[in-house]
């Protein structure tokens, strides 16, 4: 490869902008843009959930020979009891390095088996598009936010999924939408699993923040409403936010048939495929996860660990919007409280987002997207009082 004649790729719109907070000298810089929960004295610790669990690997792991190309089977069934509630004889589920394997893995399956469309979210996570576009899916999108009511735009979101094909994916957000905040109701998932049932198209589900809406059981809203429905889909989950084992790498992907023999198929190629791209899975954290799930006891201590993160997510949205009101500016922050899980989608301009990185060392996604859960007792009068000056530019 000739790199001179090489242009070089733009940094990533998130992990990019905690590159340039890491080269920023400034003292009293704030960074609230990848989405990392940070307790009130602003570090990311290890639960001790995960401590303890670590503590009982240490003592018993006997090899670091491979994992079986899907994970351990123990794995796949704790991941079903998290998502669904119980284990599901429909279900296949393969162990991969976090969410965003589990999401490529599924692009891949996608393009083999689908018509090689899949619709997103207008807007969605960032890096979605990146992951499907490499997987050489064509990309649709679906309306979703409604910017003036910064609620979801619900006639056009349903009248997008009308247009759906059969054979088409569609990808959905479980809970806790990224960057919006803005969820479907129970009611509205039902009609969604029920078009896509109807019309025959299969959804790909993104749970990556489970427990950070309502609770672990609540959050199973929309996989319940597919589950009940009977028809084929996907669901990549994460481990990075609700267990903090972000560096570990930790996800999944479970696909769900329309009976229990579509599994013994669907098997067989999540490991084909799951080894061409990364062979078998990182085992800590998969094996941390398991452990937890597997443990009463440590199922009871991460229960109150995620419950503890997602209160103080709650109070930081309070004061948030408490303290933008407080310094008078001109706009509604009601929504800051009703949006669900880290992220507050603020309506910021791509300018105010520039203003608060270049004047005020204040990071935040491009999109206005503010990471809540990055948000202090400590930095919350800089940010108000930073943003209520953005808001005057
Ligand atoms: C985010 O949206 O900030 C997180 O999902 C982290 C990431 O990898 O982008």
């Amino acid at each position: 490869m000739m790199w001179k004649n090489v242009a070089a790729a733009p940094a990533d719109a998130i992990l990019g902008l905690t590159e340039a907070f890491k080269n920023d000298p400034r003292p009293g810089k704030i960074n609230l843009g990848v989405g990392i929960y940070k307790d009130a004295s602003g570090a990311t610790p290890v639960l001790d959930a995960v401590k303890a669990a670590e503590k009982i690997l240490l003592e018993q792991e006997t090899t670091k020979s491979y994992l079986p190309i899907a994970g351990t089977p123990d794995y796949g069934i704790a991941v079903q009891k998290l998502i669904f509630g119980a284990p599901c004889d429909r279900a296949a589920t393969v162990h991969t390095p976090g969410g965003t394997g589990a999401l490529r893995l599924a692009g891949e399956l996608l393009k083999s088996f689908s018509s090689g469309t899949l619709w997103v979210s207008n807007p969605t996570w960032a890096n979605h598009k990146n992951i499907f576009t490499a997987s050489g899916l064509i990309l649709q999108d679906y309306p979703y936010y409604n910017a003036n009511t910064q609620r979801l735009d619900e006639d056009a979101f349903f009248a997008s999924l009308e247009t759906v094909l059969p054979g088409d994916s569609v990808l959905l957000h479980a809970c806790c939408h990224n960057p919006t905040g803005v969820d479907l109701s129970s009611a509205q998932w039902d009609r969604v699993a029920a078009l896509a049932k109807t019309n025959g198209w299969s959804a790909l589900i993104d749970f990556a923040y489970q427990g950070f809406s309502e609770s672990v059981d609540a959050d199973r809203v929309g996989v319940e409403a597919f589950l009940a429905s009977g028809t084929e889909f996907m669901v990549a989950s994460s481990f990075s936010k609700n267990f903090g084992l972000y560096r570990e790498r930790t996800g999944a992907l479970t696909t769900i048939g329309t009976d229990a023999e579509a599994k013994a198929t669907a098997m067989s190629h999540l490991k084909k495929t799951a080894r061409v791209l990364y062979s078998n899975p990182p085992a800590h954290g998969g094996m941390i996860a398991s452990t937890i799930l597997q443990n009463a006891e440590l199922s009871t201590i991460w229960i109150h660990e995620l419950d503890a993160m997602r209160d103080r997510i709650a109070s930081m949205r309070a004061a948030l919007a408490e303290g933008l009101a407080e310094r008078g500016v001109n706009m509604d922050c009601s929504f800051i409280t009703k949006q669900k899980g880290m992220f507050s989608f603020s309506g910021l301009t791509k300018e105010q987002v520039d203003f608060l990185r270049e004047e005020k060392a204040i990071y935040i996604v491009g999109s206005g997207r503010i990471n809540v859960a990055g948000l202090t007792p400590d930095n919350m009068n800089a940010v108000c009082d930073a943003i209520a000056e953005s808001l005057d530019k």
